[in-house]
């Protein structure tokens, strides 16, 4: 028989997004309704190895859920990613009476949830990645807010490349994933969508382009770069030297990552904050809640790590239709 939980743990890891501060409510209160007790782990593993772990109250997450970033903080932690970490995590959760976790995060953290699950913790993981590259689910919370904030900047740049007759490169994160830059593509409607899935690097096919679009009376051109392919400013230099078009390259960074979350980040954090929760209530393990195919539903963490996903072929075509 599954061993009763009465404490639970939830921490964020790895980059964080807006929303993680709906999802860290959601699991507080859907947890404390249910009278189990949680614990704020900081610092995502590095905190749990350092033992920096706070009674969370209802209270705790009073007006958060308008907030970006994490109250909890987030960390990259290599020591994690050893047996040894492992083994000392799941030992501070004993010491701690920690029956179980839910991780906020993407991959990498699902990756060290896994292992804390083998280990005898329970743990349910919920995606968090402004980047959307987990494969088992259609959503990952921050997402809709990066897009919204990158769409609106990308927005303010064609304003003015348009006025000074320019070629504008906007590089948007995504690490290896173009879906932000996809969809910042299709938003904003840029006349090049660069994506690591599917650029072969043929930039004088990107020239040749340009110089149509001028041709064909067009006053700006926006390019979307994913910063899976980067190099962003180079590529404006030889862009400006090839087609005596003058180009900026604008790489808009970690403001893509903060901001005030929007309502469907707001919701579906919620959602999932909570599910996750009561499935650790329920005393289930090594599983990551997504939402797929219009449900929320949850996977097998091993499972849901092999899974893939790539770029919808015909949201790309789309894309580059619309701009000719
Ligand atoms: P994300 O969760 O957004 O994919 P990272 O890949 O940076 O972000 O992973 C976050 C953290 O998860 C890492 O810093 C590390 O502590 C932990 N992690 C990543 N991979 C593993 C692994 N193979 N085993 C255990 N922990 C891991
Ligand atoms: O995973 C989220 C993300 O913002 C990626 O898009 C980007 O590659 C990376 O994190 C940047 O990480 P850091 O904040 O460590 O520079």
């Amino acid at each position: 028989m599954a061993k009763e939980v009465k404490t639970i743990g939830v921490l964020t890891s790895g980059g964080d997004a807006p929303g993680m501060n709906a999802a860290i409510r959601a699991v507080v209160r859907t947890a404390m309704n249910k009278g189990i007790k949680v614990k704020g782990i900081m610092r995502g593993y590095a905190g749990l190895l350092q033992e920096e772990i706070v009674d969370m109250e209802s209270t705790s997450v009073s007006n958060i859920i308008y907030r970006g970033g994490t109250i909890l903080y987030t960390a990259r932690c290599m020591e994690f990613t050893t047996e040894e970490g492992q083994r000392q995590g799941a030992e501070i959760c004993r010491k701690h009476n920690i029956d179980g976790i839910v991780v906020i995060g993407g991959d990498g953290s699902f990756r060290g949830a896994g292992k804390l699950a083998a280990l005898g913790i329970n743990t349910i993981g919920v995606p968090g990645t402004i980047d959307l590259d987990v494969a088992c689910t259609d959503y990952t919370i921050g997402f809709d807010t990066a897009v919204n904030t990158a769409m609106e900047a990308i927005d303010k740049v064609r304003d003015t490349s348009t006025s000074h007759e320019r070629c504008s490169i906007i590089e948007v994160m995504g690490r290896n994933a173009g879906y932000l830059a996809l969809w910042c593509g299709i938003g904003n409607g840029a006349e090049d969508i660069l994506l690591p899935e599917r650029y072969n690097g043929d930039e004088q096919a990107l020239i040749n382009r340009i110089i149509e679009n001028r041709k064909s009376g067009k006053k700006h051109n926006i390019i979307i770069n994913a910063e899976g392919i980067g190099h962003s400013t180079s590529m404006a230099r030889r862009i400006e030297a090839a087609t005596g078009i003058e180009t900026r390259a604008t790489i808009l960074g970690h403001m893509q990552r903060g901001g005030t979350p929007t309502c469907k980040d707001r919701v579906y954090a919620s959602i999932m904050g909570a599910k996750a929760a009561m499935l650790l209530c329920e005393g289930k393990s090594n599983r990551v809640v997504a939402y797929k195919n219009g449900e929320y539903v949850d996977y097998d963490i091993q499972e849901a790590l092999q899974m893939t996903k790539d770029i919808p072929e015909d949201q790309y075509e789309i894309a580059q239709m619309l701009v000719k």
